[in-house]
């Protein structure tokens, strides 16, 4: 099985993370998934924002899960972004693929929720997106359940066959998986870790995922995972060294802030 490129949160070193415009330009790049992270606002909606506040990626101020879907929608997630932060070789290159000059700046960006994300993924046949639920402990598996019920509404929480699956649902939480694996036992699910220590125990889950640092140091992993038919999923790949260790490894899925580039280093999917 080939590698598959995960754009980890959109093409999130050319445009803002967690934007529609990120996550259209990395599957026009060649991304095989998307990834994102999902957070409850204060009335109960799934909206895509990795950081616990708003602050870094928005023109707003507060903590998502105490603001409501209608406060944090007011905001603007593309501004604050450096309109086109890649090298001129890096836009030429695209050019040279073809592919439309992105807007620079990326301009005003809207909250991108679950749902609209889901409504991207499932228009591009093929695509698939990797949801990494966050604050698995403050709220007692509902992060989990709203996914797995979002995910059931698009037809995609029971895959006929687990390995061909569109969605597949990560976390750094253990029984945030394991919940997971409960009550959707044909979803795939990666438990992460930033150590080889943190992924030794992984009830309910089809993958491990290290940091890229964990399988440079302890690259035997790969093989361990394999030997219990698990697949591994790895984070941030972003040079082209780290690519061929993965690929000598076995790695199954690569998650990247330069899909374009990785895309690239591996050749055509
Ligand atoms: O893909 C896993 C990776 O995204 C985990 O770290 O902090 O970027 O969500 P973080
Ligand atoms: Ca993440």
């Amino acid at each position: 099985m080939s590698i598959g490129v995960v754009a980890h949160r959109g093409s999130s070193a050319e445009l803002p993370e967690h934007t529609l415009a990120a996550y259209e330009r990395a599957l026009l790049q060649g991304a095989d998934a998307l990834e994102c992270d999902v957070r409850l606002t204060r009335d109960g909606h799934l909206v895509c924002v990795h950081d616990r506040r708003v602050d870094r990626t928005s023109t707003g101020h507060g903590v998502v899960s105490g603001m409501t879907l209608q406060r944090l929608a007011e905001l603007d997630y593309g501004s604050w972004h450096d309109p086109f932060p890649e090298t001129a070789d890096a836009l030429v290159a695209e050019r040279d693929r073809g592919l439309p000059d992105p807007e620079e700046p990326a301009g005003v960006q809207r909250l991108l929720t679950l749902t609209l994300l889901l409504d991207l993924v499932t228009a591009h046949p093929g695509a698939r997106l990797f949801v990494e639920t966050k604050h698995p402990v403050r709220y007692g598996g509902l992060v989990e359940a709203k996914v797995l019920a979002e995910l059931h509404r698009f037809g995609l929480a029971r895959p006929a066959d687990p390995v061909e699956a569109t969605a597949l649902v990560m976390s750094f939480s253990a029984s945030a998986v394991w919940r997971v694996r409960r009550s959707a036992p044909k979803l795939p699910t990666v438990l992460l870790g930033r150590s080889a220590a943190a992924l030794v125990v992984v009830p309910g889950s089809t993958a491990i995922g290290p940091k890229i640092d964990v399988i440079r140091e302890d690259p035997d992993i790969v093989r361990r995972a394999t030997a219990q038919g698990r697949d591994t999923y790895t984070w941030t790949v972003d040079s082209a060294e780290d690519v061929a260790l993965c690929r000598e490894l076995g790695v199954r899925w690569v998650a990247t802030n330069h899909p374009l580039a990785v895309r690239g280093w591996l050749g055509p999917a």
